[in-house]
């Protein structure tokens, strides 16, 4: 039987740590928790079965691994001590049978996107970034539809435009919307990204390191590794629609207790066909999963066993691509879900109001 594996890491040190140990996750201090998972070696999670595409039939069988770095160790160690561990659960998979590797969350983020890794192991590897970023516009102009926002005639901001997903979502976004805005660090890398999206672009494409500057911004895709909320309330305008790609969130906990005049939403979340269990509780509602594992998945259905999102510069062709291979499969576009739970009617409504 085809088959994949997947790398997850704790984001959360206490809370995810917790989903396999418990008891450690109780008594260790978080200290404790970011210098072990040095040393701690990788693991399987859950053995997964009965994916099944709606289109084939075909079944696939994979691993949902741990690479135990948690995220803050991931950005502080040199990459090659990073690569390293994750080369290390890489093997992991190799030795299991999987015929593809998807890398999740920072074990993607870290260093060259995948390239490395890709490099050392014998199976091919994938970010999953691409059908992340298909699937993350998606849910901004799905809940831009649901608050009355014809991108047309919208601004939209993409926060962290020089990454490898804003630089694609951007991408998608700029023949849509009426006015883009690039906000990332780096001016130059900045300006080289307006010349790459100007072409494909329906209106001007402008470029900020300010981040204040996204309040201009109907429309807000935000997908920065920086670990730690960066939107705070004060940078949003009223009816302001925002889509959180990041893991750890970019959106600040104070935008959901402070502004019920805008609306949040998750990106990256798609329903797994037949809405089937991954065996492992990584805090999503069941049956949803994350568009890095989706895309895994939909590969191995797809028999396409080849290094397919890797770096940092993503291709929009395969950004298409993905999306039509995993829809085919049975994948579906998560309903609107504001930190992992279905945004209420009252906030559209809400902030619908704004726009009526
Ligand atoms: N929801 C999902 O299913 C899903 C799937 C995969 C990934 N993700 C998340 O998506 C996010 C982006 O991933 P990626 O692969 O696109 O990462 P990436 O290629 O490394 O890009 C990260 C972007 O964040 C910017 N950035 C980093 N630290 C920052 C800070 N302190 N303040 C402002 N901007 C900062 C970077 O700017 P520079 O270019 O200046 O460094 C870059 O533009 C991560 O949080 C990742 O965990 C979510």
């Amino acid at each position: 039987m085809d088959s994949f594996a997947f790398i997850l890491h704790p984001l959360d040190p206490k809370a995810d740590v917790a989903r396999k140990y418990p008891t450690l996750a109780r008594i260790l201090p978080v200290g404790m928790i970011h210098f072990l998972s040095l040393y701690w070696p990788p693991l399987v999670l859950a053995h997964v079965r009965g994916v099944r595409s709606e289109a084939t039939g075909k079944e696939v069988e994979g691993w949902l691994l741990a690479c135990p770095l948690t995220a803050r160790r991931m950005l502080q160690v040199p990459p090659q001590v990073a690569y390293r561990k994750i080369i290390q659960t890489g093997r992991l998979a190799e030795r299991l049978g999987a015929r593809i590797l998807g890398l999740g969350a920072y074990t993607s983020v870290v260093g060259d996107g995948g390239l490395t890794v890709a490099q050392a192991l014998q199976i091919p590897v994938t970010t999953g970034d691409s059908y992340t970023a298909a699937l993350s516009v998606q849910a901004l102009l799905e809940a831009a539809a649901q608050v009355g926002i014809v991108p047309e005639r919208a601004t939209a901001a993409v926060v962290g435009a020089t990454g490898a997903i804003g630089g694609a979502c951007a991408g998608l976004l700029a023949p849509r919307v009426r006015r883009l805005i690039l906000v990332g660090r780096r001016a130059e890398v900045l300006r080289e990204a307006r010349q790459r999206l100007s072409a494909l672009a329906a209106g001007p494409v402008e470029v900020t390191t300010d981040t204040a500057e996204v309040r201009a911004a109907d429309l807000i895709l935000t997908a920065t590794s920086a670990g730690r909320p960066i939107l705070f309330p004060e940078h949003l305008k009223p009816g302001a629609v925002v889509c959180d790609v990041a893991r750890p969130r970019d959106v600040s906990p104070r935008v959901h207790q402070e502004r019920d005049d805008v609306l949040v939403v998750d990106g990256g979340l798609v329903e797994l066909p037949g809405r089937v269990s991954l065996g492992f509780n990584y805090g999503l509602p069941p049956g949803l999963t994350f568009g890095c594992i989706a895309e895994t998945i939909a590969l191995a259905l797809e028999g396409r066993f080849e290094d397919y999102t890797v770096g940092k510069m993503l291709d929009l062709a395969r950004v298409q691509e993905i999306e039509e291979i995993a829809t085919r499969h049975g994948f579906r576009p998560a309903p609107l879900h504001s930190l992992d739970r279905p945004v209420p009617l009252e906030r559209i409504q809400a902030v619908r109001a704004r726009w009526a």
